[in-house]
């Protein structure tokens, strides 16, 4: 099955988290955040062509997996751990048709995710590269990287330097493509705001 035409992100959202919860305002408040700004990146680059309705949509969508996890303080209690919600993510979004959208959730953690990251790391996870390859796909990590879905944090964005000292404990890959998409997207010296 592979939907194409209109879809309504809040649609499908709401068949796996409840309106009026506050998992549900913490995914739909972040997402949001997330497709704002990751459209206003989409705007420094014409040149590649970014898909923006696509975009929207995919950032609302991003991180649907997150309720299948184990992080209490949002609400989410499922039994994998943090990590594996970008997987967890495409497997829905495949499930119900839409396999573009899918690997959006699957490639936007962290910097992406490499095959050596898994083995290394252990992490529980089928061993292959999870790294962001289309224009979309990299504009959507990038943009979350900005925003936390801490609550308290969760509408102030992160500056540049407290997106690099978080990566840095996953590794030299993570902030060296970080940094590539910097400058793909011109946005050094970008200041937080709110
Ligand atoms: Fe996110």
């Amino acid at each position: 099955m592979c939907n194409t035409g209109l879809m309504n992100p809040l649609d499908i959202i709401s068949e796996y988290y409840k309106p009026g919860t506050s998992l549900y305002d913490i995914l739909v408040k972040h997402s949001e955040l997330v497709a704002k700004k990751a459209l206003m990146i989409a705007e420094n680059v014409p040149h590649l062509k970014p898909d923006l309705d696509f975009i929207k949509e995919a950032s609302m969508l991003h991180d649907i997996g997150i309720f299948q996890t184990d992080v209490r303080q949002l609400g989410c209690r499922g039994s994998h751990p943090y990590v594996v919600h970008g997987y967890l993510g495409r497997i829905i979004l495949e499930q119900k048709g839409f396999p573009r959208h899918a690997l959006t959730c699957e490639r936007h953690v962290g910097a992406g995710i490499t095959t050596e990251d898994i083995k290394e790391r252990k992490m529980p996870l089928p061993i292959r590269d999870m790294l962001p390859e289309s224009i979309e796909e990299k504009i959507i990590c990038f943009a979350d990287k900005f925003f936390s879905k801490d609550p308290d944090g969760m509408k102030n964005e992160k500056t540049i330097e407290e997106i690099v000292a978080k990566l840095k404990r996953y590794g030299p890959g993570q902030v060296e493509r970080f940094f590539e998409w910097v400058k793909l997207f011109q946005v050094l010296g970008s200041k937080p705001h709110g």
